[in-house]
């Protein structure tokens, strides 16, 4: 089945006809969609600021993520059904927007840079968990990296609407 095949049954499905013919589905998923990804971002931020030593200095690294990582994960999980929930709606006309592809771009370069901090960097944070002075300039520049990141997706994200 072509892409564009596939694209047009889930159109033309029940769930995406009803997003798309008006009424409050829409608005409604869009704006949980907003609440879920400023969570994402949000719990994000606060790891990033903690790494780059402007923010939450005396928390151990350690526990900000562990209490912070189930937020992110629950909140990401919540942004990908609604946004799905939208692009069912009318999937081609989202797929071939420039914009679009620029934001899930953006995300996949956050995604891996998550996963490089995660999997290595990560690893010997019991050398560095406490105090600023022993962060290493890798995981300092995860920070900075996912904030420009994140940045960009949202920014990118916001465009999308205005340009379909
Ligand atoms: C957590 C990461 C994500 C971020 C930061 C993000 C960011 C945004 C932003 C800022 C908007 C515009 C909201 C508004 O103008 O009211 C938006 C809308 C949207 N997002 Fe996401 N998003 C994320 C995940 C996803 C995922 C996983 C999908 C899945 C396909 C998706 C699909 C959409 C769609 C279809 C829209 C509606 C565009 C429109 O017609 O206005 N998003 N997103």
């Amino acid at each position: 089945m072509a892409l564009s095949d596939f694209f047009l049954t889930i159109e033309n499905s029940a769930v995406g006809t009803l997003i798309r013919e008006g009424g409050p589905y829409f608005p409604f998923l869009e704006s949980v969609h907003v609440i879920a990804l400023t969570l994402v971002v949000g719990t994000i931020l606060f790891i990033d600021l903690r790494l780059l030593g402007m923010a939450f200095r005396d928390l151990r690294i350690t526990t900000l993520h562990k209490d912070l990582l189930p937020w992110t994960w629950g909140a990401f999980g919540l942004a990908l059904v609604t946004g799905l929930l939208m692009f069912s709606a009318t999937p081609q006309r989202y797929f071939d927007n420039t914009y679009i592809r620029i934001k899930f771009f953006f995300m996949l370069l956050a995604g891996v840079n998550m996963l490089v901090f995660q999997f290595i960097t990560y690893r010997n944070v019991d050398k560095w968990d406490q105090g600023q002075d022993g962060i290493p300039t890798a995981a300092r520049a995860a920070g900075a990296f996912s904030i420009l990141l994140w940045g960009i997706v949202i920014f990118f994200g916001r465009w999308v609407g205005f340009t379909l």
